[in-house]
């Protein structure tokens, strides 16, 4: 989700008004893909890097995710959205992570669509975890070689199915360490639109581009 900081530039107000209307992108993509069929949605909301921008954007995001919770929680519910947050959550205050976890235990059963945030997350500690998970698990056995599916089977997004498409906004022709070991084959999108105006049309505009790809997965 990039360019919450050039929207609220182009409109002289300070970046975090931009990430405040970035949340209802969130919430109008969230309710577009529910409606279209989609089944997983899944957002960068904050990288492992994101720790290094200025205290006062910091502190504003996580208040940010904090309310965003409180107020989304009955909507969720009703919608049918399970809500997962995924990244090395234990850096974050133990009230917010008190949040995170109740808001997924909460709509754990849910099945209409599944939303990942991504928070404190990158995709080189992702797979770092997923292999300590791995030795740590192992039993006796060293025999056996480490496959793939271990690796798939211990990563945050365990169960869930690869991305068929990643949309990258605000024109940045990079991955930014997001889901590295999940976008093997998936279909990159770069917009120019920046995540704040980035709406339904954006998403279908986006989903329809898609559809005229071909995949060839690497085959002929
Ligand atoms: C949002 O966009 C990304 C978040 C960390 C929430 P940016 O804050 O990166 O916006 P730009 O790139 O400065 O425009
Ligand atoms: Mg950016």
């Amino acid at each position: 989700m990039d360019g919450n900081g050039r929207w609220a530039k182009q409109r002289n107000r300070p970046r975090v008004f931009g990430h405040k209307e970035g949340a209802e992108s969130v919430r109008a993509v969230l309710k577009g893909c529910a409606e279209l069929g989609v089944k997983y949605l899944t957002v960068y909301a904050f990288s492992t890097e994101n720790w290094g921008r200025p205290q006062d954007e910091v502190d504003f995001l996580m208040t940010l995710f904090a309310l965003t919770i409180d107020r989304e929680m009955g909507e969720l519910m009703k919608n049918g959205v399970k809500l997962q947050f995924l990244g090395r959550l234990t850096k974050f205050f133990p009230e917010l992570q008190k949040k995170m976890r109740e808001a997924m235990e909460k709509t754990k059963g849910n099945d209409r669509i599944t939303l990942s945030v991504m928070v404190n997350y990158g995709g080189r500690a992702e797979i770092v975890d997923a292999v300590n998970e791995i030795v740590e698990h192992r039993t006796l056995n060293t025999e056996q070689r480490v496959e793939e599916k271990d690796v798939q089977a211990h990563l945050y997004t365990k169960g869930m199915p690869d991305p068929d498409l990643l949309i990258r906004t605000a024109n940045e022709m990079r991955v930014s360490n997001f889901l590295l070991w999940q976008i093997a084959y998936a279909e990159i999108y770069v917009t120019e639109t920046l995540w704040p105006d980035f709406r339904r049309d954006q998403l279908v505009a986006a989903i329809e581009a898609y559809q005229k790809r071909e995949r060839r997965y690497g085959k002929l």
